[in-house]
């Protein structure tokens, strides 16, 4: 009885891992304040790219490649004080986490959406 507890128990974990790691890399997109240039919902907003749906692989070795400086432009070295502060397990957790966040782009009221379209330039 006690093995089949601590089997199901086990089991549990195994299948919370993958949440946990989603949660951890959210609470870490919060926490470095990412959400500052790359959107509340990791949407992207104009010179900052889109994260969210992005595929995990690529997001890690673009994170890696920002830590590790073997990315490098104008653009990157806005990127790379973020990424430094980041362990390989964080970026392994946020990679989770963006490559599983739907991309939401909200959608604004009428009246501001209207206004939108105007202004629109973007386009990365
Ligand atoms: C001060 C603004 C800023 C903050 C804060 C910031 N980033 Fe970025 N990030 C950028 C810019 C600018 C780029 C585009 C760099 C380039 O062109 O290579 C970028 C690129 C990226 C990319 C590559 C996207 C792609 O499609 O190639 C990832 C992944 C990323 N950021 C993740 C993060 C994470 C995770 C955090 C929080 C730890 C974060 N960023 C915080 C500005 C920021």
């Amino acid at each position: 009885m006690k093995k089949i507890v601590i089997g199901i128990f086990t089991l549990t974990l195994l299948m919370h891992a993958e949440d946990m790691l989603f949660t951890k890399g959210q609470m870490l997109f919060n926490k470095y304040g990412c959400y500052g240039c790359h959107g509340s919902n990791a949407e992207g907003n104009g010179d900052y790219p889109r994260l969210a749906s992005k595929p995990k692989a690529y997001l890690i070795k673009r994170l890696k490649g920002y830590r590790d400086g073997t990315i490098t432009s104008n653009r990157a070295n806005i990127m790379k004080p973020f990424a430094k502060k980041l362990s390989d397990k964080d970026i392994e957790a946020l990679a989770e986490f963006l490559s599983k966040k739907i991309y939401m782009n909200e959608q604004p009221d009428e009246k501001y959406y209207e206004e939108f379209l105007v202004g629109d330039s973007s386009g990365s």
